[in-house]
């Protein structure tokens, strides 16, 4: 049984997309969801699923705490999914690979500090791309930077607004995330 971690600091759609999509997998199973931020709606929303939440804060990131019960729970994956704390290189180290992330847009563009949800598809809209996309990518010490694993992409007509610039994305992130996720898990050992 391969054991992932789901990090979230908000909504929690493509948390709970993936809660569902491991569901009824004995081999792969979603058995913790963390969150830096007690009232974010992941919370509620994997409440139904009876899987065991934590909230932590940066502190607890920064200094073992939130290591610690990733293993004494026996997590071999960590899947973030809207999370927007830095993963700590403490945490990196003992999950070499073995951390992933989901971006709202073609990494390397739009990637960083603060370019996270509406603020990245208002930067594809000021830039009058005619594509966006999701980028799935292994997490290292800097945000929005590690190997890309996967990307795929949306054509843009003319005047999108940024909510529907944003539906697209979020139809690839839920038809894309699980199954990538489930790929990887079920390539390593
Ligand atoms: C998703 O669109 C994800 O790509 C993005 O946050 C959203 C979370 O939505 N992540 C980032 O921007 C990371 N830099 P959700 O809470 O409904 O899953």
């Amino acid at each position: 049984m391969k054991k992932i971690a789901i990090f979230a600091s908000g909504s929690g759609s493509n948390a709970e997309n993936i809660v569902k999509y491991f569901q009824q997998n004995d081999k792969i199973k979603v058995h913790l969801v963390g969150s830096n931020n007690s009232e974010a709606k992941v919370l509620d929303r994997v409440s139904r699923y009876s899987i065991p939440t934590t909230i932590f804060n940066k502190e607890n990131l920064m200094n073992g705490d939130v290591l610690a019960i990733l293993e004494q729970k026996q997590i071999d994956f960590i899947v973030l999914a809207g999370f927007l704390l830095k993963i700590p290189k403490m945490i990196i180290n003992k999950y070499l690979n073995k951390i992933i992330n989901i971006h709202p847009s073609l990494l390397p563009l739009y990637g960083g500090k603060g370019m996270y949800g509406n603020y990245v598809h208002q930067k594809v809209l000021e830039e009058g791309d005619n594509e966006t996309g999701i980028t799935i990518h292994f997490v290292n010490e800097k945000y929005d930077d590690g190997a890309i694993i996967f990307q795929a992409k949306c054509p843009l007509e003319d005047n999108l607004t940024i909510k529907k610039i944003a539906k697209k994305v979020h139809d690839l992130e839920m038809k894309f995330y699980p199954k990538i996720i489930e790929n990887i898990l079920n390539e390593s050992n």
